[in-house]
């Protein structure tokens, strides 16, 4: 029988590999038969000389678990640790500066372009590898990606682009020749420095439109010496040069990965297909052992995210070559098995793969290693978990790219699934030094993650929720989000599980009393019982019969979905809603353009009105979300009132002064408020007492997304060690 893991500490067993390259990856352990439609998954492979124990790889990514030292960090080595430990083939590392600062693409990170920072990055690649999983690192220079605004200098691409991809890049300026020379030195000395820490091979980031990827991609490389031009050997001319410069100096058998664009969009002259496998003939006949095959569209950073290329609707240069039949997952297949057939090394996919893709384009033959990111930030656990017939443990990532936005904005990363990203998991887990009996009331995302926690920490733990269902307002979003990008309803399933896994008992449909409390006499009382709907102070709004809150929206919701599953309700929300047809939104956060597209797609005419100015329309969507949906509402007829401010509302309408100063009245059928929920605490001073200790998380002490939620929960036992 399969092995159960349900904490950080029941892992199965593993082997111990030691720092050499040669063991690691042996002594695997037998799937269970069950689980077969994974076993591709796990067939040892070969890159260069190393072997590894499976083919799911973390791919590198900016995790921001780093200080202005330029050194690792503590919290570093515990991000890659947990992803080391929980059992993944081969840990590709995040890119370090090589060449300070114009490499970087911001002013943070780790270094390796000096050899005082080898005692730190020996550490990282130690922690790694103590768990019989091979590190290594990625190299890259930022190239025409590096922001100007940290260091004022001009980036550097292979042509002189007065035009930038991004209107946030500056213009950049023409490498020269000696540099280019220069450059190759560097690279070559930062994987010799990565070789003396102990890595067991470097990765070559020639991708996106970073220094290396603009020499390979004729729609930047305008140069006409041997490093540019038509000739795919001299665009190739300085990445066959860096290989072969690794390998001069660190020896035929160190491994090099490389990262190319196999197709490319977005500009005249973007790479083909039938360039990019020229290209990769090229790179492995230079010496890479293995090459990992994106997509990348100029000017458009969601390409990384194939997903992210449907929402709200496809992007008008979707690649025909990619297989968007899963929404996106392993739309890069097609594009990564082109590239296959062109070498005879490994070939790593990668972008919203999961287990069951992954393993099925082993079994076809598309590609021969499993890259992963947001999979494994979410649950590092998931290699272990699968091969312990667990995948319905696995901690799902259901694709918010709230972690990228906190890269983008140099913060460590958080999940909205995994609530210690970077932390010491021994001292998390460790259980508490007396059970006690926890009492959580509320059933959204940190009532259900405080409730695990709890009962991970060894208490004895009950739930009580008002609500029939477990999920709170994930259900309403889920209704209005729906499953296309975000598969929120995959978050309400794991908790269900995790929490009848670790024995909680759940109590739904109950409100919480005094009385109730004093019966179940906890030791600890956690109120998760969230914030508060908001309308705004307006005249007339109590007697404009055409105003519909928020609160009563959501308490209609809430009572629906009690009886029947968000999209069967989004689905009836096609035929009825009570909202007319013209329609004011007034609130233009994450829940208000949420809201305006849910009711476009229904046949709505919507008008958006924003108290705040652009920098916090949308608050709260991700980035690369307002980039897309915002532009989509434009385009779909929604009037956006930017700066707007409401003066009164009657039957007749809203009266509005513009952000220009203009009067108008805005008519329609319905009114929708859709301010921020606000904080609600009126019950930690209601039940002040009633236990030794009376918490409160989440939305109730702090409004914000689920991700803010789960990790005010997830922190909840950190404070006495309980
Ligand atoms: C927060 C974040 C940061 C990333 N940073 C990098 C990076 O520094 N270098 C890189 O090559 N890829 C980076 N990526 C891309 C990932 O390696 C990967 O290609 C992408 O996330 C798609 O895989 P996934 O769907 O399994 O997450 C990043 C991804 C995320 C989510
Ligand atoms: S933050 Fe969101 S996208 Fe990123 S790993 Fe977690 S669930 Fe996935």
């Amino acid at each position: 029988m399969a092995q159960r893991i349900t904490d950080p500490h029941g892992r199965l067993p593993r082997q111990d590999g030691g720092r050499d390259s040669e063991r690691r990856g042996e002594g695997l352990p037998a799937l269970p038969s069950r689980e077969s439609r994974h076993r591709p998954l796990f067939e040892p492979l070969q890159v260069g000389p190393v072997r590894l124990r499976n083919r799911i790889i973390k791919t590198a990514a900016e995790s921001c678990f780093t200080d202005a030292s330029g050194e690792v960090t503590p919290e570093l080595l515990n991000f890659y640790e947990a992803i080391a430990a929980g059992g993944v083939g081969l840990l590709i590392v995040e890119s370090p500066t090589i060449d300070h600062p114009l490499s970087m693409a911001n002013g943070h990170g780790f270094r390796i372009d000096d050899d005082r920072y080898l005692p730190g990055l020996s550490r990282l690649a130690a922690v790694i590898q103590q768990h019989g999983c091979p590190a290594f690192i990625q190299l890259h220079h930022a190239g025409p990606w590096h922001l100007k605004e940290f260091f004022g200098l001009d980036p550097l691409s292979v042509s002189a682009t007065p035009e930038p991809e991004l209107p946030h890049f500056a213009p950049a300026r023409e490498i020269t020749v000696e540099e280019i020379e220069g450059l190759v030195s560097k690279f070559t000395d930062a994987a010799l420095r990565a070789q003396r820490a102990g890595f067991d091979g470097v990765e070559i980031n020639a991708a996106a439109s970073h220094l290396l990827g603009v020499f390979l991609s004729r729609a930047w490389n305008g140069r006409n010496d041997h490093y540019g031009g038509e000739s795919l050997e001299n665009r190739s001319r300085i990445v066959t040069e860096i290989i072969r410069g690794i390998k001069a100096r660190c020896g035929a058998d160190f491994p090099i990965t490389l990262i190319v664009n196999g197709l490319e969009a977005g500009r005249p002259g973007s790479m083909t297909l039938n360039e990019s496998r020229g290209i990769a003939a090229l790179l492995a006949e230079a010496g890479a052992d293995a090459i990992q095959v994106r997509f990348h569209c100029h000017g458009n950073l969601a390409a990384l995210w194939p997903e992210q290329l449907l929402y709200p609707e496809p992007i008008d240069e979707l690649p025909a070559q990619a297989d968007w039949s899963r929404g996106g997952a392993g739309a890069y297949l097609p594009i990564a098995e082109a590239i296959k057939r062109a070498v005879d090394i490994p070939v790593i996919g990668v972008g919203r793969l999961d287990p069951t893709i992954g393993a099925q384009a082993l079994l076809q033959g598309q590609i021969d290693l499993v890259g992963m990111t947001r999979r494994l930030i979410a649950d590092p656990e998931l290699p272990n978990k699968l091969l312990a017939a667990q995948d319905e443990d696995i901690a799902p990532c259901t694709a918010c790219l709230g972690c990228l936005d906190d890269a983008a904005m140099f913060r460590p990363i958080r999940c909205r699934i995994n609530g210690h990203l970077g932390a010491d998991r021994k001292q998390v887990f460790l259980p508490a030094p007396r059970s006690e009996h926890v009492v959580v009331v509320g059933s959204g995302p940190s009532g259900m993650e405080a409730a695990r926690m709890a009962a991970l920490k060894g208490h004895r733990v009950t739930l009580v929720s008002r609500d029939r269902k477990l999920g709170g307002l994930m259900r309403i979003a889920a209704m209005v989000k729906g499953q296309e990008v975000e598969e929120l309803e995959a978050i309400i399933t794991y908790y269900r599980r995790q929490l009848a896994a670790l024995g909680v008992t759940i109590r739904l449909g109950r409100r919480m009393t005094p009385q109730r409390v004093a019966e179940l006499e906890p030791d600890q009382l956690i109120l998760a019982t969230g914030g508060v709907p908001t309308a705004p102070d307006l005249p007339g709004l109590n007697d404009c019969h055409k105003v519909v809150r928020s609160g009563e929206l959501m308490e209609a919701a809430r009572r629906a979905l009690g009886f029947v599953g968000p999209e069967t309700l989004r689905s009836l929300s096609h035929w009825w809603m009570p909202i007319g047809k013209r329609v004011v939104i007034l609130g233009g956060a994450i829940a208000g353009c949420e809201l305006a597209e849910f009711l476009v797609r229904r046949g709505r005419d919507v008008k958006l009105l924003h108290s705040g100015d652009l920098t916090t329309l949308g608050d709260g969507l991700t980035e690369l979300m307002k980039r897309s949906l915002l532009p989509w509402l434009a385009r779909r007829g929604v009037e956006v009132l930017v700066g707007a401010r409401c003066d009164a509302i009657s039957d007749e309408g809203l009266s509005v002064t513009t952000a220009e100063g203009e009067s108008r009245l805005l008519a329609a059928d319905s009114f929708v408020t859709a301010l921020p929920l606000e904080p609600d605490t009126s019950l930690l001073d209601h039940y002040r007492g009633a236990a030794p200790v009376v918490k409160a998380v989440g939305d109730c002490v702090e409004p914000g997304l689920i991700l803010d939620a789960v990790h005010s929960a997830a922190g909840v036992f950190a404070e006495r060690g309980e």
